[in-house]
């Protein structure tokens, strides 16, 4: 492994840099006080092919390197992890879905769409009774004609307040259990399928998450995606990929309360000299640094090893259960520098603190992603 950056990577980095600061870090506070989706900045996003980084350019997308998509959705995420999670699921569990498992016809029809912004997805796995085991869904999908027809309902829907697409897990085969899934793409405006209202939650307030029902909502057959029965294996090879995009999430999330922590500790005044002169602020600094470059080469080593087709599974859970852990550490530890500021909305460290918790619940719990790499450990 490289542990230098190609000068096409650096520049992924330094624009999605500059774009941040220019349009997230100035609304990223509002967004979250609003609870705004900052669907502008998003189309715009997708304009520039932030939305379809590693979308290969025949389906309209700039076919870049994993790593280049990493390095850019840690970027953003340093200014703003509300828009980065629309990117995220954008990239990783939408697009990603359709290039690995979607037919000629529906990466022709629906790519082009979703990788420049001019539509949304999402992705529908978990329910109310089914999260972390993802195969105890409910939701069903019975063959009827040319068309299935669904029943159920999804919950903690990433983007589905204005998604135009949606990627639906349903049972084909209740008695087969995870071997009697099947995904299927549906449409917004599909009889039948209705989005709930708006969850109100403790960070990310800037992305949206709703509930989804389906009430004999037909869909046709050709917007099965995959083989029938074989959709619990495309949402978990899917969420393996996602699980880097997270992982870069909470990274860009640690480093931005880190670099917040260092400016705070030069500037505030105690026992008549700066925060930073004192041995106790600089061991913390150590620390949260130390922690954040162990995050960024765990991230990048699981999105260089996607790029070179190497078996990642075990590298996406670990990069992901480490980031994620150490991002709430690290901006615990901003708080406590920043003392009572520091648990004020005014400033962005209590943002951070909040956005961070969410890294260790979506797209796998970090007790799932212990599960995921004992599993491979221990696999003859
Ligand atoms: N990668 C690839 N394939 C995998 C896999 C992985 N990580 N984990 C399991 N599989 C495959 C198995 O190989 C097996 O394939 P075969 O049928 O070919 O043999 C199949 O999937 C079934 O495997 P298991 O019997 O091991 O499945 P299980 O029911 O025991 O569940 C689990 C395994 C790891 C617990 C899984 O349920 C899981 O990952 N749960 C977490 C779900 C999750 O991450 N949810 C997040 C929701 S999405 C989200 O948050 C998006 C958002 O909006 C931001």
């Amino acid at each position: 492994m490289n542990f230098t950056l190609t000068p096409e990577q650096e520049l992924f980095r330094k624009s999605a840099r500059e774009f941040a600061l220019k349009e997230l870090e100035p609304i990223a506070a509002d967004l979250d006080r609003e609870h705004r989706v900052a669907l502008d900045v998003l189309k715009k996003l997708g304009s520039l092919g932030y939305l379809g980084m590693t979308v290969p350019e025949e389906y309209g997308g700039i076919g870049a390197d994993m790593l280049s998509y990493i390095l850019v959705m840690e970027e953003l995420s340093r200014s703003c992890a509300s828009t980065s999670t629309a990117v995220t699921v954008q990239n990783s569990l939408c697009n990603t879905l359709l290039v690995e498992f979607g037919s000629e016809t529906q990466k022709r029809k629906y790519l082009p769409e979703l990788a420049t912004g001019k539509k949304f997805g999402a992705f529908a796995l978990t329910e109310p009774e089914s999260g972390s085991d993802a195969a105890g869904m409910k939701t069903t999908a019975v063959p009827k004609g040319d068309s299935f027809i669904l029943n159920g309902t999804k919950r903690f829907i990433t983007s589905a307040g204005f998604a135009d697409i949606f990627l639906v897990f349903a049972l084909t085969d209740p008695s087969a259990g995870n071997r009697g899934v099947s995904c299927f793409l549906v449409e917004r405006h599909t009889p039948g399928f209705t989005v709930g209202k708006e969850e109100d939650k403790m960070g990310i307030r800037g992305s949206s998450t709703c509930e989804l029902f389906f009430e004999n909502c037909r869909v046709p057959r050709e917007n099965l995606i995959g083989e029938l029965n074989r959709g619990f294996k495309v949402a978990m090879v899917t969420l393996d990929s996602g699980r880097i995009g997270v992982a870069a999430q909470a990274l860009g999330i640690a480093q931005a309360a880190l670099d917040e922590a260092i400016q705070y500790a030069k500037e505030r005044k105690a026992f008549g000299k700066p925060l930073a002169e004192f041995q106790a602020i600089q061991f913390k600094l150590a620390e949260m640094k130390t922690k954040v470059e162990a995050a960024r080469l765990l991230v990048y080593k699981a999105a260089w090893k996607k790029d070179h087709k190497l078996d990642y599974i075990m590298d996406a859970s670990i990069a992901k259960l480490y980031a994620s852990e150490i991002a709430s550490e690290v901006a615990d530890e901003a708080v406590q520098i920043f003392g009572g500021y520091g648990y004020i909305r005014d400033y962005k460290v209590e943002r951070l603190y909040r956005d961070a918790r969410i890294t260790r619940i979506y797209e796998g719990t970090s007790e799932i992603q212990k599960l995921v790499i004992a599993r491979e450990l221990l696999k003859d």
